[in-house]
């Protein structure tokens, strides 16, 4: 198989790492260009990526995003959705932004970062690294915006542990390709693929509580998962109602 394709098929995430095993520049500079190399939005680049190395400021993000693996690792990076640049650019040219309440902002950001972040998360790969991708940094997004110094029109979407692993857990089988892939028009009948991979799923499962994917899917999309994401947009000036 095409080795670019063998390495992303056998992407696992890695939740212990060899900790104080420091990065090299050289790699860390390989991995952000990588990141950097995704392609983006008109070219925007809707994003900043946050590298933090040291041991204290890891420790307190693992605390803030309840991923304690974040504190070993050689390098957490935290993917922010950018719109600063936005109000820097729109100044020069004495232009109103007027369009930074849309709701379609965040679209635009989070493909951004989840192209750059997979090519950041790929390019640690091959360099040897594990890598997970931590969701939970939205889990206090004002403490950590305020941690990380965010100024108005940003928000952290996602971190990136990058570290020598410590595991090597098996690979995670995926939906069966039926479910996910239709030709020409969706196809909406699909409950009897998605039960097929309850049963496959449930021996991979056991940090989720060991529970199928149809049941896991319909708990946690039962309540909302992380709180204050709306006001917090707003603060940053965001959304409708923002200042
Ligand atoms: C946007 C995003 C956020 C995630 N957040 C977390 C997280 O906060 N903590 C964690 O342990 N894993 C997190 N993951 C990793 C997923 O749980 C993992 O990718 C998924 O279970 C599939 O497993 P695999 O990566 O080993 O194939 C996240 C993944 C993505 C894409």
């Amino acid at each position: 198989m095409n080795p670019v394709i063998n390495q992303m098929m056998n992407h696992r995430s890695i939740r212990s790492y060899k900790a104080d095993e420091p990065i090299p520049e050289d790699k860390l500079d390989q991995i952000i260009r990588a990141a950097q190399s995704a392609p983006s939005w008109i070219n925007g680049q809707h994003y900043s990526i946050i590298g933090v190395k040291d041991k204290a400021r890891k420790q307190k993000l693992a605390e803030y995003t309840k991923n304690p693996y974040v504190a070993d690792c050689s390098v957490f990076l935290v993917f922010v959705g950018d719109f600063y640049r936005v109000e820097l650019a729109s100044e020069k040219h004495q232009k109103h932004f007027t369009t930074k309440s849309e709701e379609d902002l965040l679209l635009i950001a989070s493909v951004d970062i989840g192209l750059a972040c997979q090519n950041a998360l790929t390019a640690a790969e091959s360099l040897g690294y594990g890598t997970v991708c931590i969701g939970g940094i939205r889990r206090h997004i004002s403490e950590v915006a305020e941690f990380l110094g965010l100024p108005e029109m940003t928000i952290p979407i996602v971190g990136l542990c990058i570290g020598v692993p410590n595991q090597d857990p098996p690979v995670k089988p995926r939906l069966p390709k039926e479910a996910v892939y239709f030709e020409e028009v969706y196809q909406p009948d699909t409950l009897p693929l998605l039960e097929a991979y309850d049963e496959t799923i449930i021996p991979y499962s056991r940090r989720e509580g060991g529970i199928s994917y149809t049941e896991r899917m319909a708990n946690f999309y039962d309540k909302p998962y992380y709180h204050g994401i709306t006001d917090f947009l707003k603060k940053q000036g965001f959304l409708k109602g923002s200042k």
